[in-house]
């Protein structure tokens, strides 16, 4: 099956809390062991510090059982001339044959399962704290789709603070994001001090390549930080907080603010444990009112287990485009020709 990027848009609307379950199921049979993750690898181009390429291959079992690869590619100045950041593929392949099943567009499902995500690690954090205020740093897609799902699991927002370095971006995501939330006042603010002073939940959706922020000594005790873009905090930022991550090896690379806390202590123990051991209840406790961060790497079973959902949902309602003779005959029935010299 072929699943086109706006079959899958289709696919997905008013489907939040239906992601959200499928995320945290995920995370959950992730922390329990039945899966394999190999890590991503980065194609990078000669001279080029911001274009990149990402293969995430990954497996996961139990209620899911399936396998594939996400393809996906960050051109930040694409957005320059007219055209999104990242573009992406995503190929299922059969547990049982190893056969590819299906192949969908997939920079929706991966801005959905990093919101989703993001919205996840938000709740399990509240702990009693009633959270009415969100601040956004980066007003691209993925901050989007967070607010999107952030709305979707906590219904006590009030207001939203954002920021980009872009104010047009402000602008037009403003604009965007009076059309899905409802009731929720949108303040554009000029710096990001704004955000982090005003906001409980901050979640950070930049295109930085190294740290930006120095300090969070505006933000409120007990906040929490979705660091999603994961190279916007300083390393003593990272070692002064409660840290969480989806998967510690993952994230001990290429560079993010983790990484960079790890080369300058030599050990992870500032990292106090995964988002599945919060969910599945494993996590030691928060030791006090640190300011808690989430930093999440981005991990392939998300984009199988939410690509399984649109799979699902495509043959069940009769979308998609099925390619018949996509694979060969056997070599075996071939009809065959002389070799030509
Ligand atoms: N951890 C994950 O699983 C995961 C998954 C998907 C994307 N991401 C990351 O999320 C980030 C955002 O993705 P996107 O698709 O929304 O990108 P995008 O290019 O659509 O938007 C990024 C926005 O950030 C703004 N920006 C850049 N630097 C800034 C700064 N210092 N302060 C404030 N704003 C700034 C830009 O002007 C732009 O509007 C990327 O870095 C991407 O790699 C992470």
């Amino acid at each position: 099956m072929l699943l086109k990027g706006n079959e899958i848009i289709s696919l997905f609307k008013g489907r939040e809390q239906k992601i959200l379950q499928t995320i945290k199921l995920a995370y959950k049979i992730y922390a329990k062991g039945d899966c394999n993750l190999p890590h991503s690898s980065f194609l990078r181009f000669p001279n080029n510090e911001t274009d990149r390429i990402i293969a995430l291959p990954a497996y996961l079992g139990e209620d899911f059982n399936t396998a594939g690869l996400k393809w996906i590619a960050s051109f930040p100045g694409n957005l320059a001339v007219g055209i999104e950041r990242a573009s992406a593929v995503l190929i299922l392949n059969s547990v049982q044959n190893g056969r590819p099943q299906a192949v969908l567009e997939s920079s929706v499902i991966s801005a959905k399962r990093t919101a989703a995500s993001a919205a996840i690690a938000a709740c399990s954090l509240q702990g009693e704290q009633l959270i009415d205020t969100i601040g956004l740093i980066g007003c691209g897609l993925i901050n989007f789709e967070t607010i999107r799902f952030l709305s979707a699991a906590i219904p006590t927002i009030k207001t939203l603070f954002i920021y980009d370095l872009i104010l047009e971006r402000a602008d037009q995501f403003k604009y965007k994001c009076q059309q899905i939330l409802e009731g929720i006042e949108i303040v554009i603010v000029e710096k990001t001090n704004n955000v982090l002073k005003n906001a409980s939940v901050i979640s950070f959706a930049t295109t930085a390549s190294i740290p930006h922020i120095f300090d969070i000594y505006e933000c409120h005790p007990g906040s929490i930080i979705l660091h999603t873009s994961l190279r916007d905090l300083s390393p003593e930022i990272i070692l002064s907080a409660d840290n969480i991550v989806d998967d510690v090896d993952h994230v001990c690379r290429a560079q993010t603010s983790i990484h960079l806390a790890e080369q300058q202590t030599c050990n992870r123990d500032f990292i106090r444990c995964t988002l599945g051991d919060l969910l599945n209840g494993t996590a030691p406790q928060k030791q006090d009112n640190k300011i808690t961060i989430f930093s999440p790497f981005g991990l392939g079973i998300l984009d199988i287990a939410v690509g399984q959902l649109a799979y699902e949902l495509a043959l069940q309602e009769n979308r998609g485009t099925i390619l018949e003779s996509f694979f060969p005959t056997s070599w075996l029935q071939r009809e065959e020709a002389w070799v030509s010299a």
